[in-house]
């Protein structure tokens, strides 16, 4: 595969004005999820929610990619259509969530290390001949009473490099994912810190590990206050401490960033971006890859009626589309 075509998938996925739908929850995320609206996890259940989602009418004029879990790139629409293929005729992306779980760190307590990366050449290799073009892999990094470790962050960094190499080689473009959590009572200087040398860390590994930037997506969390401080930060306050903290640490040539949504509100996560993007021009093209806030909306008006509200529930995944679209391009009005 070359640099060039796995450029071309990045620089597609973030085109402008669309940006990616996370549906790759493992089989027991989706099951805390379903449980929430008290839908039962089973397969036909997560089948049936993963196709309203994939084909909601209007999707693509929004949405570039969709990342799936290891089930669903394997299930098929109710006519028989695997899914991946479905997409690939809309002109989505299919991508694959390729790490296998966060893990406790061994000697440092309330840590954790990304794992997955034993057989994944084979495993990249198999995904690619299902379809899939990008991939991603989940490193969580907590803040607390003296975390994050440099060793933490240095375990995690060097696990994302390895397995984003993995990725290009086997031609997929890999979507490098280090999650500054929320969590916690700290304030947005703390977290500014943490995520500035987490990314640091990060580009170092990918540098030392000859992972081609150019073929590369980072998603990145966002700048907040966590979610247990009694500290408020404004809108334009998280847009502006993530910026410079993105400028301060991420390479120019990086094809765009996308950002998670972490817990945050539908219309929070969609103002942030919005409100980046209109501080812009900004090095990279800014866009999301949102899990809650893309689906949250849609799985309570389903769980309400698994036959009949297909076509409501699909309305608001289109609505919210369509609103992180805009506000990836800074045109969002609430
Ligand atoms: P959230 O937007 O719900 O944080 O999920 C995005 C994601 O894919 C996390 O890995």
């Amino acid at each position: 595969m070359s640099i060039e075509q796995l450029a071309e998938t990045a620089q597609a996925m973030v085109a402008p004005g669309k940006g990616i739908i996370a549906i790759d929850e493992s089989t027991s995320t989706i099951g805390k999820r379903f449980d929430g609206v008290g839908i039962p996890n089973n397969e036909e259940n997560r089948r049936a929610y993963r196709e309203l989602l994939l084909t909601t009418p209007g999707l693509s004029d929004h949405i570039s990619g969709a990342i799936l879990f290891d089930e669903t790139i394997r299930q098929s629409t109710k006519a028989g259509v695997p899914f991946a293929k479905y997409m690939a005729e809309q002109g989505i992306l299919p991508g694959i969530k390729v790490d296998k779980g966060t893990h406790a760190l061994a000697g440092f307590p309330g840590e954790l290390v990304t794992e997955g990366l034993d057989g994944l050449r084979s495993r990249l290799e198999e995904y690619y001949k299902l379809g899939a073009r990008f991939a991603k892999w989940r490193a969580v990094i907590t803040i607390g009473e003296d975390m994050p470790s440099g060793t933490c962050i240095d375990v995690n960094a060097h696990a994302l490099a390895r397995y984003a190499a993995l990725c290009q080689e086997q031609g997929l473009v890999p979507m490098v994912e280090p999650e500054v959590l929320m969590d916690g009572d700290h304030d947005i200087e703390t977290c500014y810190e943490v995520t500035e040398v987490t990314l640091r860390g990060l580009f170092d590994a990918l540098y030392s590990q000859n992972v081609m930037l150019e073929g590369t997506i980072l998603k990145a969390s966002m700048v907040l206050p966590g979610k247990d401080s009694d500290e408020r930060a404004d809108i334009d306050e998280v847009a502006e401490a993530t910026l410079m903290c993105l400028k301060s640490s991420v390479p120019a040539i990086l094809p765009g960033i996308v950002f998670l949504s972490g817990g945050q509100s539908d219309e929070r996560s969609t103002a942030h971006l919005d409100a980046m993007n209109r501080l812009g021009p900004n090095p990279w093209p800014l866009s999301f890859s949102y899990g809650r806030a893309m689906q949250q909306a849609a799985l309570k008006l389903w769980s309400q009626d698994l036959v009949n509200n297909v076509g409501k529930a699909q309305e608001t995944v289109l609505a919210r589309a369509r609103d992180n679209g805009l506000a990836a391009q800074g045109k969002w009005k609430k």
